[in-house]
């Protein structure tokens, strides 16, 4: 039987929370098939039936991307319900606080794995389906860590410069396929990953002492006045995704309210 369906299917890991949750639910109104895999079965599963209670098609795999067998099973699964992938949002991702000396090996192999490995099993286990179809888009969240030295973030800066070198090495390989790679930078968001970067003391609002005094204060370092919000990062993904990006492959698209642009 011949289960294609006729919309564009897209595969969002971390679609649970945050930036993962905001491009999910702006994907699925736009009419995509939205596969939720994130390691919290509960906050996905929630997504999904958002996106299901909208009038969309949504499907919840509990997925830690960190496993390959995991992934693959997340990719037979998606082929085999709705017979297609158009698009993979690499977005699974955990923050991690301490500097190139104050960080163990647990903690840099635990942010490794997630933040890159985890990016590279999921475009490794659906690279054969886009290539076949001849078409594609992945997208990689990288992080403004990436391009300027960040106090105290050493293992996740170290993973977030590897994605967008991957970024770039991967869409080189696959453009004569017709499948198109990019690289999402986004600024400071206030997110459960920063909330937690911010409670361990991760430095962005400097010696400020609450939460909300970080948020003000880094805040405050942007050209625009103010963090950005998750749904701002999902319209840049979303147009990576679409057509509308067709000749756009291999590039590095910050969204950061100016930060990076005063260096
Ligand atoms: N929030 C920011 O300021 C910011 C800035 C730059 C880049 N980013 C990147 O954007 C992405 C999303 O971040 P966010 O702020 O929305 O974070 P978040 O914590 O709100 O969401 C991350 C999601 O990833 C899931 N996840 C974690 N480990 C996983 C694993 N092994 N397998 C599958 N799912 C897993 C979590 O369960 C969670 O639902 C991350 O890659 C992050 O590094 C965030």
């Amino acid at each position: 039987m011949n289960n294609t369906c006729s919309e564009p299917v897209v595969v969002v890991t971390g679609a649970g929370s945050g930036i993962g949750a905001a491009t999910a639910l702006r994907l699925g109104g736009q009419g995509y098939q939205v596969v939720c895999a994130d390691v919290s079965p509960d906050r996905s599963a929630e997504v999904a039936e958002k996106l299901i209670a909208n009038g969309g098609r949504a499907d919840a795999v509990p997925t830690d991307v960190t496993d390959g067998k995991q992934v693959q099973q997340l990719v037979g699964r998606t082929i085999g319900r709705f017979g297609r992938i158009d698009a993979l949002i690499n977005n699974a991702g955990v923050g991690s606080v301490g500097s190139a000396v104050e960080v163990d090996e647990a903690e840099w192999n635990r942010v490794l794995s997630t933040n890159l490995t985890g990016a590279w099993l999921c475009a490794r286990a659906v690279l054969p389906h886009m290539t076949q179809a001849r078409r594609g888009s992945i997208v990689n969240l990288s992080s403004i860590t990436a391009l300027h030295g960040y106090p105290r973030i050493a293992a996740y800066s170290a993973a977030k410069g590897g994605i967008i070198a991957l970024t770039r090495q991967m869409a080189r390989d696959v453009a004569e396929h017709g499948v198109r790679v990019n690289a999402v930078v986004p600024g400071t968001v206030h997110t459960p990953l920063t909330q937690g970067l911010w409670d361990g003391g991760g430095g962005f609002g400097g010696s400020a002492a609450t939460v909300d005094e970080q948020v003000s204060a880094a805040g405050a370092g942007y050209p625009l006045g103010r963090l950005g919000t998750a749904d701002e990062i999902s319209s840049m993904i979303a147009f990576l995704t679409s057509d509308a990006a067709a000749w756009i492959t291999g590039q590095v698209h910050v969204v950061d309210g100016g930060r990076t642009a005063i260096g």
